[in-house]
């Protein structure tokens, strides 16, 4: 039991991704409604003492690396007493490496604390530059305190610091380029995302994305990008804008699907283990944690969980369906 997580098609899995809430403070549009979605039962979210045990098994079968997800993870009340208790586990290189992707609000309250208990870095999430904009997008007026989250993880020492930015036709396509040149003034690594049919009120079409290519396009307008060489598994293609030092990547999760190399596994804020964002089975590992199961009965879970991945997402394939849960519930 205690051999890592291969599956059929030989990927080895040392990343877990886990959500700590399904809970955010913003409504970003292409995420879900105004009146947000329903919620998981509280009683079925994971303590914290459960995601350590969740997190001690995976360690003991190969996972490496950890990256704390949501909803919004930071809102979660003990996060960073989660963060100190993950960041004492040992994995197979040595302590798990911790990082978090989040909006960025609370950044300026708990980046400090959160870098202090283990945290190594954050993807912030940030799809325009213009307050009207961004109040429009996540109906929250709240685009002055992404800006003083970047800032307050920055002078925290989470770095590399990322930016994710979903890119959406006619909503934010015409920053493309703004977007860079304000991540080359604060040295900080933007990441263009195709938008993945994960919306809460299955709208998703392909019409509406902005493809990956398109993107490029955009950028090759104004900038000389040079190809980077990257890790296997990475979901984003690297290029140096001009001279550099500045980054700029690009998440082609439709176009360009990187399953191949996937190497993720994660597990919801309930207790649920998912092989893929877009699987459509669930491994139930709140069951075992909450009935006495052992460690060997985690791990039977987990093996089992992988052992049923399928090769891709499928997103691509005639008579593809989008998961039942949206992307707040599965975990980014
Ligand atoms: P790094 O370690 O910094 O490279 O993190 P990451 O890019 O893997 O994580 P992040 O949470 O910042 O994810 C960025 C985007 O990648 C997400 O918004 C998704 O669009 C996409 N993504 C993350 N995980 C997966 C996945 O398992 N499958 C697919 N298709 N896309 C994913
Ligand atoms: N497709 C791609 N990325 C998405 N995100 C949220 N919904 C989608 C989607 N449908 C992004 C967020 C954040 C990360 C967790 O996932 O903007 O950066
Ligand atoms: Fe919240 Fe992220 Fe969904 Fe936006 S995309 S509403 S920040 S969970």
């Amino acid at each position: 039991l205690r051999r890592p997580l291969v599956d059929r098609f030989g990927r080895v899995h040392t990343d877990l991704r886990i959500s700590l809430t399904d809970k955010c403070s913003l409504r970003c549009t292409y995420c879900m409604p105004a009146e947000g979605v329903p919620w998981l039962h509280r009683d079925s979210i994971l303590t914290t003492d459960e995601l350590v045990r969740v997190a001690e098994a995976a360690a003991a079968l190969g996972i490496a690396t950890v990256r704390l997800t949501g909803g919004e993870p930071l809102l979660r009340k003990d996060v960073v007493d989660v963060v100190a208790r993950l960041a004492r586990i040992t994995g197979p290189d040595g302590p798990l490496e911790l990082s978090m992707t989040t909006n960025g609000l609370l950044l300026p309250k708990l980046a400090p604390g959160l870098a202090a208990a283990g945290l190594r870095r954050v993807n912030i999430s940030l799809d325009t530059l213009r307050a009207e904009r961004f109040h429009e997008l996540t109906r929250r007026d709240r685009f002055t305190d992404v800006l003083d989250g970047i800032e307050a993880a920055r002078d925290a020492g989470l770095a590399p610091l990322k930016i994710n930015t979903v890119a959406m036709r006619d909503v934010n396509d015409d920053e493309i380029v703004d977007l860079v040149r304000f991540a080359a003034e604060r040295e900080l690594e933007l990441r263009f995302i195709e938008q993945m049919p994960l919306d809460a009120g299955h709208v998703w079409s392909r019409v509406r994305m902005v493809t990956g290519e398109e993107i490029l396009e955009q950028l090759a307008t104004e900038f000389t990008l040079t190809p980077l060489p990257g890790r296997a598994s990475a979901p984003a293609e690297r290029f140096l804008v001009d001279d550099g030092p500045t980054t700029v990547g690009v998440i082609r999760s439709v176009t360009k699907p990187f399953c191949g190399t996937c190497d993720r596994v994660r597990i919801t804020a309930d207790g649920q283990l998912r092989n893929c964002l877009f699987s459509r089975e669930e491994s139930d590992l709140l069951t075992p944690l909450r009935e006495g199961g052992t460690d060997d009965d985690l791990a039977r879970v987990l093996h089992r969980c992988i052992a049923g991945k399928l090769p891709g997402h499928g997103i691509n394939d005639p008579g593809f369906l989008q998961p039942d849960r949206p992307m707040s519930a599965i975990g980014g």
